[in-house]
């Protein structure tokens, strides 16, 4: 298996001086192509630090990341920018959607820059939109949607993509029951169908149920005796081992 992105014994400070506690300590785990991985843990142990990393968007402090079997540190700016367009397509935790585009527009985006006509693209933003509940919202602009519309919006642009690896956070975190599963669903099937890799960071265990692999970070640490392996994760582990680690 290849691994899409690794993770080398991470340590993330922040701040001018370094001198506060490290949000990451010791984090090391790969992602594998068609793999669903999850990441859960207490609210500002570090989940979306984690991927900012993964996705190059910042820089550890110390260790390495590897994405597409390069080393992040090894590039410039401009390089980690392009890698980051081919290989990574990102749900953000606060959807980070353009807000002068309409929702077609923003789903189409990375098919744009990937140098994509409106023309060419339309069949397959429209069909991803559909998918998502959003037929109906196509022309709609960002500040006309609902939490949840916007977030299946960035989910779709994730998508749209066709990246190997797509990182998501907390994707159905304002959606309904009903949605979220559509948005689990969906992202299983990407796994398995299109062999696309999923790190998801989520506080949901019925989304941590979807996963192949669920890690557990606690202080900034993995607690690496705590993972669970899928396939078919009962969600009741999910809920027993967050409790025993007091998450
Ligand atoms: N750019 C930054 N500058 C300073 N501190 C930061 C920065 N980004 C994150 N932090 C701090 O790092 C810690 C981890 O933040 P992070 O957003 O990664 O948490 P999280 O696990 O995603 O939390 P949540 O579940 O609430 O989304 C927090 O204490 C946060 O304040
Ligand atoms: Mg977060």
């Amino acid at each position: 298996m290849t691994a899409l992105a690794s993770v080398i014994d991470v340590y993330k400070f922040f701040g001018p001086t370094g001198e506060e506690s490290p949000v990451l300590r010791g984090v090391s785990f790969d992602v594998h192509e068609g793999e669903f991985v999850c990441v859960m843990g207490p609210s500002g142990s570090g989940k979306t630090t984690l991927l900012h990393l993964i996705s190059g968007l910042d820089q550890p402090s110390t260790g390495h990341v590897e994405l597409a079997g390069q080393s992040l540190a090894g590039l410039n700016q401009h390089q980690r920018t392009l890698l980051r367009r081919d290989a990574v397509g990102y749900v953000f935790q606060f959807f980070n959607l353009m807000p002068n585009l309409n929702v077609t527009e923003n789903v189409g985006l990375p098919l744009a820059i990937q140098g994509e006509k409106p023309s060419q693209q339309r069949e397959k933003v429209v069909g991803l939109l559909e998918k998502l509940g959003l037929g109906k919202r196509l022309k709609a602009e960002p500040h006309q949607l609902s939490g949840g519309e916007m977030q299946r919006v960035s989910i779709a642009r994730a998508l749209a993509g066709g990246q190997p690896l797509l990182l998501c956070d907390e994707p159905t975190g304002n959606l309904s029951q009903k949605h979220g599963v559509e948005v689990m669903n969906t992202l299983r099937k990407v796994c398995d169908e299109d062999n696309r890799a999923v790190l998801l960071v989520t506080h949901n265990p019925r989304d941590a149920a979807y996963a192949d692999r669920v890690l557990f970070l606690v202080d900034g640490q993995l607690a690496e005796d705590s993972t669970l392996t899928g396939p078919n994760i009962p969600v009741e582990d999910v809920h027993k081992t967050l409790a025993a680690l007091q998450i």
